[in-house]
């Protein structure tokens, strides 16, 4: 195969205020990457755009480093190896890795993961047997200690993440499972194609008030994508020892903030109000793969992907997936 002597790649041009707009970012013509040994090239056929990049767009450190201005984004890619002067990667290894944005990337051989293009779709491992997947069963069982029986309330709920941490407490066998969306199309989504219970549209009235409709017998379990008045709501309509697994809060990432403003609640209700991030819960891979895998193949757990094509509208499907333009996980092929 004869590789092209130039690729293009994109840029952080600028930190956004509020919202991200499209000249926040650079589509930039390169040179191809030289590799060095111990690395694989890799010709990128699918990214994500995942709503932590957000936060690494302003300056000063989060949880990961913010992203450079001036220098190409990063992010979960899979792609496939054009070139190897690394042990154990053979050209045409279908690879999983860490820096998308870009149409060609010199991976170090450490940070790639061979994965079967023949097992999966390319974008399920970005998606729900990816990170997007692993972070809801670990959200779910390990930090929310989910248990049979338990009504569980999941914002977010038709987005990557919410659409399998609702299936895998429906397949596990809560109760009673409540989902909140942005849309119409959303709600209906979650119960008549993913076994919700109840699900509601958070823009359609106060999220406490229809969330006290949708689980009139409290929740005892909140997987928490969004923060702010939903993680109120959920703090209202917690029953004694309800658990929170706090996701994300992607309410505040474009604008101000709010917090809960009656988490004095937690204390009479003995609540636990747990963050995590996926990464420190990777004992939780073999079963995770093994589980979800296994009722994806079943066609028990189903997930949807929200798929823009050409790596020039990788910022404008970030924006859309900010703004909840995307149904289940939101991909980029290239
Ligand atoms: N802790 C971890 O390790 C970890 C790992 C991965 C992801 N996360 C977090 O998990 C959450 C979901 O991530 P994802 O990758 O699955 O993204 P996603 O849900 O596929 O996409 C983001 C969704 O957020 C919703 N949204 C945007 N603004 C909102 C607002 N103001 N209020 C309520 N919903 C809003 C939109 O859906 P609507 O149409 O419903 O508004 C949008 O589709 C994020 O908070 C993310 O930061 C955490």
């Amino acid at each position: 195969m004869t590789l092209p002597s130039t690729a293009r790649e994109i840029r952080l041009a600028s930190r956004p205020e509020g919202f991200p707009t499209p000249d926040d970012f650079d589509l930039v013509e390169v040179p191809l990457p030289d590799l060095a040994d111990g690395q694989v090239l890799v010709r990128n056929q699918v990214m994500s755009v995942d709503p932590y990049m957000r936060g690494r767009m302003n300056a000063g450190k989060s949880y990961v480093e913010p992203f450079e201005l001036g220098a190409a984004l990063d992010g979960g890619a899979v792609g496939e190896v054009v070139a190897s002067k690394a042990a154990g990667f053979e050209v045409g290894d279908t690879v999983l890795h860490g820096l998308g944005w870009r149409e060609y990337a010199a991976v170090d051989a450490a940070n790639a993961t061979t994965v079967d293009p023949q097992a999966a779709p390319l974008g399920a491992y970005l998606g729900v047997l990816g990170m997007p997947g692993m972070t809801a069963y670990a959200g779910l069982l390990d930090v929310a200690a989910f248990k049979e029986g338990d009504v569980v309330f999941v914002s977010g709920a038709a987005g990557a993440v919410g659409q399998v941490a609702g299936q895998v407490a429906r397949l596990r066998g809560a109760r009673r499972v409540i989902g909140s969306a942005g849309s119409e199309a959303k709600v209906r989504y979650l119960v008549d194609e993913l076994g919700f219970d109840a699900a509601f549209n958070y823009k359609d009235g106060p999220v406490a008030e229809q969330l006290a409709k949708a689980a009139p017998d409290g929740i005892d379990v909140y997987f928490d994508n969004v923060g702010g008045e939903h993680l109120e709501a959920a703090i209202a309509s917690f029953n004694t020892f309800g658990r929170a697994a706090l996701c994300g809060s992607i309410s505040g990432y474009n604008t101000a903030p709010t917090g809960p403003r009656n988490l004095g609640l937690a204390v009479g209700k003995r609540l636990t109000l747990r963050g995590f991030l996926v990464y420190d819960h990777q004992h939780l891979r073999e079963e995770f793969v093994r589980e979800v895998g296994g009722w994806v193949a079943a066609g028990e757990l189903r997930y949807q992907e929200t798929v823009t094509e050409g790596l020039d509208r990788a910022p404008e499907a970030f924006i859309g997936m900010l703004r909840g333009e995307n149904l289940g996980k939101a991909l980029v092929t290239l």
